[in-house]
């Protein structure tokens, strides 16, 4: 059977244990993942952790290697020595003995920068009794729905959607892996006003890069330099990025993301969903966004 043919037929167990998620404090989870939860939710902090919270494919790994970048002062060949997945770890990923992020957190020196897509309440405690510095990428809902559309085409273990109109549905009722998108930016931005929390925009760095590194460096507590500026904004171009083994997941292995079917990193721009909505789509897209969204502050530009 081939990955590839996003017309197979799935019926709809996103809702239910398919023994590929489960349902889990109210979002929906890798089930891999929740087996051993005891190990995330006791996870021990250290004050000097820099934690990377995104809903999946709001660019996390764009901002990943920014900081890593600010962290080694622009040196690149250290960005280069290893993929991005395993400078920063992805937190509550665990696939029995054979991935855990917990355990690679563990064996790592300070300072850790961390990766995870959890909502802020099931964060491990620790993070917030350690006043630890997070820092939280959101982008447009319409682009996040078409970029994890062909992310779970690609990802091996995720069920294929019978098409993209199915898959923005099960968007739409939360019923994807992480949940509700309406759900996880409103309570990240709740936590926005914490100074220990950084809220970004996607669409803001398409816009100024140069402004938001600046952003960035000066959350870290650091003072940029024009030296250190270009370096970052050369190195983590999306063109860089796309060409570069460290950062564009071509060392995970095929049968866990099969690049083939779309690759990870796939576009990179602004409003790719106009290429993806219909109009009639988009209507009841917006009509949707417009009730969950209605009571939440974040402005985001009149098009998207
Ligand atoms: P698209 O699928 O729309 O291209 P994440 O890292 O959270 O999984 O997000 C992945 C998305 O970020 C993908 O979006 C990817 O192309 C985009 N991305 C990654 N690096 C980028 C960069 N340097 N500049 C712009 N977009 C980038």
């Amino acid at each position: 059977e081939s990955k590839a043919e996003p017309q197979l037929e799935f019926p709809h167990i996103l809702s239910e244990d398919c023994g590929v998620f489960v349902e889990f404090h109210g979002i929906l989870m890798d089930k891999r993942f929740t087996k051993y939860w005891n190990d995330v939710e006791t996870f021990l902090a250290r004050p000097d952790d820099l934690v990377i919270a995104t809903y999946p494919k709001s660019g996390t790994t764009w901002v990943s290697e920014i900081v890593y970048m600010i962290y080694n002062e622009g040196d690149v060949e250290k960005c280069k020595e290893d993929a991005i997945f395993n400078r920063v770890p992805y937190l509550e990923c665990r696939n029995e003995d054979l991935i855990s992020g917990v355990r690679q957190l563990k064996k790592m020196e300070s300072p850790r920068i961390l990766k995870t897509h959890l909502p802020p309440k099931l964060l491990p405690a620790s993070f917030w009794e350690k006043n630890c510095k997070i820092i939280y990428i959101c982008r447009n809902a319409k682009d996040v729905v078409v970029s994890y559309y062909y992310f779970v085409l690609m990802i091996m273990s995720y069920p294929n959607p019978v098409s993209f109109s199915e898959f923005v549905d099960e968007f739409m009722q939360g019923q994807v892996m992480y949940g509700s998108w309406y759900d996880h930016v409103k309570s990240w931005w709740k936590e926005s006003k914490n100074p220990n929390v950084l809220f970004i925009f996607y669409e803001d760095m398409m816009e100024d890069i140069r402004r938001e590194v600046i952003k960035l460096i000066q959350f870290l507590g650091k003072t940029p330099s024009e030296e250190l500026l270009d370096k970052i904004i050369q190195h983590t171009s999306f063109q860089e990025m796309r060409n570069n083994p460290s950062t564009n997941y071509t060392t995970m292995p095929e049968e866990m993301m099969n690049q083939k079917i779309s690759p990870f990193m796939r576009k990179g721009i602004v409003g790719d969903w106009k290429n993806h909505f219909t109009v009639a789509l988009r209507e009841r897209f917006d009509e949707h966004y417009q009730q969950q969204m209605k009571e939440c502050t974040i402005k985001f530009r009149e098009e998207l």
